[in-house]
């Protein structure tokens, strides 16, 4: 079978269970950190990885795509979105985690803490406004040493989202 996101979704579900508040906020940043090792950034060689867990616990990975044509790459978080959406739908989405840095090492490295890009923001935003929940987001460094812990409504405050569309013709 081939490998897909739904499937890989499901090997993570099997090791960490299915129940809402199983995943810790360690466990959910060990996600995004070994999602950053599967990174195809050979441009910037910044690998970002992101973790999103559902509102049932179930948790689906992502991470950053490039492009020689630079202006094509893709976020981890926006990578990671794609597969939330197939897995159990934007409308679940609980819990992000984010961490990047330089994948040149077995373990992915760097202590700064990595805040989504502002499309990705955007793209959260999306999932925010679908529930009606404000969606919790783990900012972690590449080592895991740092974390900060923020919400996408404090991200992207008066943000622009389906909630804003009811006017259209
Ligand atoms: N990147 C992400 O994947 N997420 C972010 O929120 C910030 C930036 C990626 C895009 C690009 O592949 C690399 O990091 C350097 O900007």
């Amino acid at each position: 079978m081939p490998s897909t996101a739904a499937s890989s979704a499901a090997s993570t579900n099997r090791r960490f269970g299915k129940l809402h508040g199983v995943m810790t906020d360690e466990q959910l940043i060990a996600l995004a950190r070994a999602a950053a090792l599967k990174a195809y950034a050979p441009y910037s060689r910044f690998h970002v990885g992101c973790a999103i867990e559902s509102i049932d616990g179930e948790v689906v990975t992502g991470a950053n795509m490039e492009n020689a044509c630079y202006r094509l790459g893709i976020c981890a978080e926006q990578s990671a979105l794609t597969a939330a959406q197939h897995s159990f739908g934007l409308h679940k989405v609980a819990r992000i985690a984010v961490a990047g840095g330089d994948a040149s090492g077995r373990e992915l490295a760097g202590d700064q803490a990595v805040t989504p890009c502002g499309g990705c923001r955007q793209a959260i935003l999306e999932a925010a406004q679908l529930s009606g929940r404000d969606v919790e987001i783990l900012c972690a460094s590449g080592d895991g040493s740092r974390m900060s812990r923020v919400t996408i409504a404090e991200l992207i405050p008066h943000g622009f989202g389906p909630k804003n569309l009811p006017d259209a013709g």
